[in-house]
């Protein structure tokens, strides 16, 4: 999937000179040096960005702005001034204008001359990733495949239809033939070859793409980064925006289980959390997703997106919510389990019915195990640890471990004990959304576990919100709620 740009501008040598360095980078470039050719060009191609100068001729910079408001509604369109001293306009006249420009779908405005680094990092909102291609060695074409031996302990897995790419290929891309024997069917550095993967889709049927775990870190940049895009993209269904959220999410889930809670990797789930915002705040159809979602997968990542998914959506329904709030407690979900890495194989193995006295006594430490590992990082806020360390208190006080009654259960921990135990609920049983949430009404003791304004907010995730009349809506526990969120 490599991403197309239009550049619009009438100095030719500029545009020359930009193409070829964006094409450097990851993208495939048209230029057109006037705007009538920008419009013939939208009208032929789609694309990722338009970057369009203010003073191209032959229909200017706003002409061609209108044509695209009017006929397509979510283009992106960074704006280039040149600036020009001789011309004398006020900066409050300025902002007045790039204010109106704005309004008529701009979405950056920037002014000449300016580093063509500074370029690519505004059209992708990213430096990250810039820094990440431009630092990547280029080949001209795809290299051979070449089979190699390796530990399948060191790679990691993606679905085929999940996968995603660049112009250039970011990390090295294998299938697997059998256990320790892989092709490397694209190295790093290679330009994409789609027909090599669809090659291996189509007529040997293989499902499965490889990395090595050493670019899990870079997987996840990249994803997140085209996750976030298509969450953008309005004309993207709510499957689709949930499927590639979680593969992201699982990914970073295992190289925080992997690898441990390195700075980096927390900043890499800050930007995750902040996708989780997006998908949450900006896609009205969720509801049906949450309701019919299948796609059932019993690994400890699933179950922690999934707990992330569920808890988000609760929040959602409080008049109190907020970005902070939503991006702080899908992180503390990623991490709610992460003090079970402390405990043995066997107690993890079993079910908590299933332990021993002892067992299951070491097993009720795994809260306060989970802040002891968080406990160093200067990046998870004291919100986040009280949830993790409260997601198996009790509204009424049956709880561990510090067996916590009422309102001293946070409500954000207790909504999360509740998508957490749903979620359980809903993959053991391998019952539907709609099903499980059936039956944990049903079970009277589960019930009494949460406060039940959570309950009925918890309802309202698998209603359309079009359709929740105003009535149904609580705010009496508002206040308390904000208390404790
Ligand atoms: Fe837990
Ligand atoms: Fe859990």
């Amino acid at each position: 999937m490599a991403l197309r740009v239009l550049v619009a501008d009438p100095d030719e040598d500029w545009l020359y000179a930009t193409k070829e360095f964006l094409e450097k980078q990851m993208y495939v470039v048209d230029i057109v040096s006037n705007g009538k050719d920008a419009q013939l060009s939208l009208y032929n191609n789609s694309y990722f960005a338009i970057v369009l100068n203010h003073d191209v001729k032959n229909h200017n910079g706003v002409q061609v702005l209108k044509f695209i408001k009017t006929n397509y509604t979510n283009q992106r369109v960074v704006m280039i001034f040149n600036s020009n001293p001789e011309e004398e306009i006020s900066d409050s006249d300025l902002a007045e204008y790039e204010d109106d420009l704005r309004k008529m779908g701009a979405t950056e405005i920037i002014k000449k001359p300016f580093e063509n680094e500074f370029l690519a990092g505004t059209l992708e909102g990213h430096q990250g990733l810039t820094d990440m291609i431009s630092h990547l060695p280029r080949s001209k074409e795809v290299s051979d495949e070449e089979e190699i031996n390796g530990d399948d302990a060191d790679y990691s897995s993606i679905k085929i239809e999940d996968f995603y790419s660049a112009k250039a290929v970011l990390f090295d891309i294998f299938i697997r033939l059998s256990s320790g024997r892989y092709i490397k069917i694209l190295h790093s550095g290679d330009n994409f070859s789609k027909d090599r993967i669809d090659k291996y889709k189509n007529e040997k049927k293989v499902e499965f793409l490889y990395f090595h775990k050493k670019d899990r870190r870079k997987f996840i940049q990249f994803n997140n980064w085209v996750t976030q895009k298509m969450l953008k993209n309005a004309a993207a269904t709510a499957e689709l925006k949930v499927g590639m959220l979680k593969n992201v999410s699982e990914k970073f889930i295992e190289e925080v289980f992997k690898e441990g809670l390195k700075p980096q990797v927390i900043d890499q789930g800050k930007e995750i959390c902040e996708s989780v915002y997006q998908l949450i705040e900006g896609e009205p159809s969720l509801y049906k997703v949450l309701k019919s979602f299948q796609d059932f997968d019993p690994n400890a990542y699933t179950h922690a997106f999934l707990t992330t998914l569920y808890s988000t959506a609760i929040i959602k329904q409080f008049e109190w919510q907020s970005k902070a709030t939503i991006e702080n407690t899908a992180l503390a979900c990623m991490f709610h389990d992460i003090g079970k890495m402390k405990l043995s194989k066997e107690i993890l193995a079993k079910k908590p019915g299933d332990m021993s006295e002892e067992e299951l006594e070491e097993y009720q430490k795994h809260p306060e195990y989970g802040v002891e590992m968080v406990e160093g990082s200067r990046m998870i806020n004291i919100s986040i640890k009280q949830m993790i360390l409260q997601h198996h208190e009790n509204y009424d006080g049956s709880g561990f471990p510090h067996q916590k009654k009422g309102k001293k259960v946070l409500t954000l921990a207790n909504i999360i004990h509740l998508a957490d135990e749903f979620v359980h609920l809903m993959i053991a049983s391998d019952k539907k959304p709609t099903e499980a949430l059936r039956m944990m009404l049903g079970d009277k003791e589960m019930v009494k576990c949460f406060n039940s304004t959570i309950i009925e907010n918890f309802i309202k995730v698998f209603v359309d919100p079009g359709k929740i009349k105003k009535e149904f809506i609580l705010p009496s526990n508002s206040k308390v709620l904000k208390k404790t969120g």
